[in-house]
């Protein structure tokens, strides 16, 4: 009989993707998914440790399962209870000192081996380990096979980061910038679109830094690996995420205009506004230049649209270094955003500077900054009203006969349609918008829903 598997993930698209894999290689030693971890034979949290309030949420969710094991024990059974991503990469240590029944903990770039840790944990008492950084590629050895839940899906092509912003935990946890090379990122995309994938987000940590090494000795950028997976059969959309903003070269913004599967939207985080703190946070570019890359992009694709990341409360913000945020934004314009305060983290160099913000300010500032980021999106799906957007369903609404699905601009579109449609792609008219999300109508009527 099939083992339940749980998988709880925080974080990024990158854990997202990583989850998958996760069920990927364990599906062939007899573990299947389930959507609960009441009675799974296997629990596995997924971690984020990029700011202290996400890896703190671990910790509280392994105390309330650190129950449910014992509560299995009692029937005489096993629950094996492991502990990836970022987290575990960073604190692995630390999660079997605080979290001595954890069986498993392994780190985003060794869960390949999950078969061998999980029989060591079946043979041994006490915990697995294993957080290296390999030499080889968790890619080589990872099943070919991909299971698309819905029509869209990740495909990582990148990882790890060299830019070293100071307040990021990232180059720690997920190590050095690798690029698959582009044949394995190709070959992953037509098993996805053979899946019944219509859409592909092709992601990295830094993504556009991304430089793969072909077979024979050729370099591929990431403009390049765009267009080679643009050409695949029934493969509708391309987006990539995350980008560094002074890795956009000309090549990447050019693929905005001639590559048609690459949709109008771009999430580029910029952090603040202020050359002060772009430089003490260690960002490689103004934000001049940032503003330069955004009119580089609007007049290779004029629709495009623009999403960001910032902190606010960087040690040493002044008043006048958030008004530049302010500024910023006013001047770029965002339709989407996440702004966070800065939260210090072990081991960063930003952690031991000088000046760090009260926790009153930070609050005060963000709330500043989402009122005004709020405005902006809100705004932009207001202009939505009264056009017609592709949208492609990928999940039913929350009433019967209602489908929900994403524009070209990543906005979720609440529509009347029927079932059959789920998974496809259909012109709707927009009807409403709110802040969030926009409600629609098909243009094609005869393919509504029956209420
Ligand atoms: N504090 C607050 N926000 C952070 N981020 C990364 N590190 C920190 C930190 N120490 C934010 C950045 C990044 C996003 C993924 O998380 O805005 O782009
Ligand atoms: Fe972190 Fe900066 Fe790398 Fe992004 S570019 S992952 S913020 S170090």
């Amino acid at each position: 009989m099939a083992k339940k598997l749980h998988i709880k993930t925080y974080g990024c698209q990158m854990n997202v993707y990583d989850s998958e894999r996760i069920a990927e290689v364990l599906a062939p030693i007899g573990f299947k998914l389930s959507d609960t971890a009441d009675d799974a034979d296997m629990v596995i949290l997924n971690t984020c440790h990029i700011r202290e309030r996400a890896a703190e949420k671990v910790f509280s969710e392994l105390g309330r399962l650190r129950g449910k094991k014992a509560e299995k024990a009692a029937e005489g059974e096993r629950m094996i209870l492991g502990v990836t991503g970022c987290v575990a990469q960073a604190q692995g240590e630390e999660v079997t000192r605080r979290a001595p029944f954890v069986d498993l903990v392994f780190g985003p770039q060794t869960y390949h081996r999950l078969p061998e840790m999980v029989a060591r944990a079946a043979r041994e008492h006490g915990h697995v380990l294993d957080i290296d950084f390999p030499e080889d590629s968790k890619f080589d050895s990872l099943p070919p096979a991909r299971t698309v839940k819905g029509a869209a899906a990740f495909l990582a092509v990148q990882e790890g980061c060299d830019k070293f912003c100071t307040y990021c935990v990232v180059p720690y946890t997920r190590g050095a910038e690798y690029s698959r090379p582009p044949e394995g990122v190709v070959a992953e995309a037509h098993t996805l679109v053979a899946a019944g994938a219509k859409e592909i987000t092709l992601l990295g940590q830094n993504v556009n830094a991304y430089h793969g090494e072909a077979a024979d000795g050729s370099g591929w950028n990431l403009a390049r690996l765009i267009r080679e997976v643009a050409e695949i059969e029934g493969l509708e959309r391309i987006r990539y995420t995350t980008s560094y903003p002074a890795e956009m070269d000309d090549d990447l913004i050019a693929a905005h205009a001639d590559t048609l599967k690459l949709m109008p939207y771009l999430h580029l985080p910029i952090q603040s506004g202020s050359d002060t703190v772009l430089n003490a946070m260690n960002r490689q570019h103004t934000g001049e230049e940032f503003k330069n890359v955004v009119k580089k992009l609007r007049a290779a694709r004029p629709d495009i649209a623009l999403s960001s990341d910032f902190i606010v409360g960087f040690p040493g913000e002044t008043d006048a270094d958030f008004e530049a945020t302010l500024k910023l934004v006013e001047d770029v314009t965002f339709i989407q955003a996440y702004s966070f305060k800065y939260s210090a983290r072990p081991g960063t160099p930003a952690a031991l500077m000088d000046e760090q913000i009260p926790e009153a300010v930070k609050a005060e500032r963000l709330a500043r900054l989402q009122a005004l980021l709020d405005t902006q999106s809100l705004d932009f799906n207001m202009r939505a009203v009264g056009q017609v957007f592709p949208v492609l369903f990928d999940r039913s609404g929350k009433l019967p006969g209602q489908l929900i699905g994403r524009s070209p601009y990543m906005q979720p579109v609440v529509v009347a349609a029927s079932a059959d449609l789920l998974h496809t792609i259909q012109n709707v008219t927009i009807t409403q918008a709110g802040p969030n999300s926009l409600m629609g109508e098909l243009v094609d009527d005869s393919q509504r829903a029956c209420a």
